[in-house]
């Protein structure tokens, strides 16, 4: 069985304090199909919108959300017109459609970028004041790894939808949500050898400690390996792990996701969801595909898990995985990716207790990852 590292140094030593994600923001290459795929698939509501029709020239962004989580779907559509235009554009040719930013909601924007900024971040807007009629918006970015970005957002004297430029949007095509909640991590894949260059930013930048990790011997199946490390804050309501390539006898699924996106980037995300069963069977049945696990995987988890809450019959039809640690357990899912680069895909995550991230699980999955990596040619 898998094992991992349970860091019990470094406490919590927060930079600046973080509430939460605030959104997530994906450029893309046709924010108006994208925007569809997530509402009719993930049961995403579209409630807001910015683009030519309010104003804004050059680009157009859909606005989505579901529980806590918010995901901005942003296209150029002049790219000629402007440098934030172009940047999109851009971004877009060389990574397909990827995350930009994952911004994170902040008390105090100007003070969160200025500590940042002190302790080595590398700026990307300095705070910058945005108002309507609702309030106003401070708002900042630093870089993270390839062209990704964290936002700094402070919104405690707006009372507005979500960001000034933003008008609501009533849709006449809502398909429900599926139970999605929060965003519960965020998994980074960086080049071979500054998998530690992350995790240093993270512990010095935002005072952010080392909560697991795993070395390329838990992560590992015949063929090739990854070593990751999760950094939290001190709230634990981010979690970010860091993945970067381990040597193996093939090519990794790490090493496919940078070929294919051209550099480091968000791998995946993991929506947190009250009720997995009911979650992914609605998923499924909207057409969102899911890597599976030969059924051998269920034979033997009694042994290895022991009692659950949750019929072991509906969670192998549906191929959710289960993992067990001294906290409590937690059910996890994968989909496969959900654009033609083999690059960004979403885990679905229902924690029962548990805190970690399903190392028992790992072999299974990357076995699986590599049946479909073989079936694309990469492996
Ligand atoms: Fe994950």
């Amino acid at each position: 069985m898998a094992t991992s590292t349970l860091e019990q140094s470094a406490p919590a030593g927060d930079t600046f304090p973080i509430n939460g994600t605030d959104y997530i923001e994906f450029y893309v290459g046709n924010a108006k199909q994208a925007s569809y795929f997530y509402r009719s698939a993930f049961g995403f509501q579209l409630v807001g919108y910015r683009g030519p029709e309010t104003g804004v020239r050059d680009r157009a962004s859909y606005l989505l959300q579901q529980g806590k989580i918010r995901f901005v779907f942003t296209t150029a559509i002049r790219p000629d017109l402007s440098e934030d235009a172009e940047r999109i554009a851009t971004h877009v040719h060389e990574h397909g459609d990827g995350v930009r930013d994952i911004a994170l909601w902040v008390d105090d924007a100007r003070d969160a970028f200025e500590k940042a900024v002190e302790r080595g971040a590398e700026p990307v807007q300095s705070p910058t004041v945005f108002h309507d009629d609702d309030g106003e918006i401070v708002q900042a970015a630093f870089k993270i790894y390839g062209e990704t970005i964290h936002s700094l957002v402070e919104r405690k004297n707006y009372r507005g939808l979500f960001m000034p430029g933003y008008v609501a949007v009533k849709q006449h095509y809502a398909p429900p949500g599926v139970g999605l909640k929060y965003v519960d991590h965020c998994v980074g894949n960086v080049e071979l050898g500054k998998m530690n260059h992350w995790v240093e930013f993270y512990a010095h930048v935002m005072g952010f400690r080392n909560l697991l990790t795993f070395d390329d011997k838990t992560i590992s199946t015949e063929y090739s390996s990854l070593m990751s490390k999760v950094m939290a804050n001190g709230n634990d309501r981010i979690k970010f792990p860091i993945n970067e390539p381990a040597k193996g006898k093939r090519k990794s699924q790490i090493d496919e996701y940078l070929d294919f996106y051209k550099g480091p980037g968000v791998q995946h995300m993991a929506l947190a969801t009250d009720d997995i069963i009911k979650t992914v069977t609605t998923l499924k049945d909207r057409g969102v595909e899911f890597l599976s696990v030969p059924t051998a995987y269920y034979d033997e988890l009694q042994g290895r898990i022991g009692k659950i809450d949750e019929p072991v019959d509906e969670l192998a039809k549906l191929g959710i995985l289960i993992d067990r640690d001294p906290d409590g357990y937690l059910l996890q899912i994968f989909t496969k990716p959900v654009e033609d680069r083999p690059t960004v895909f979403y885990e679905i995550i229902q924690r029962k207790g548990a805190k970690s991230f399903g190392a028992g699980n790992f072999k299974a999955l990357f076995e699986a990852i590599e049946r479909e990596q073989g079936l694309r040619g990469n492996l």
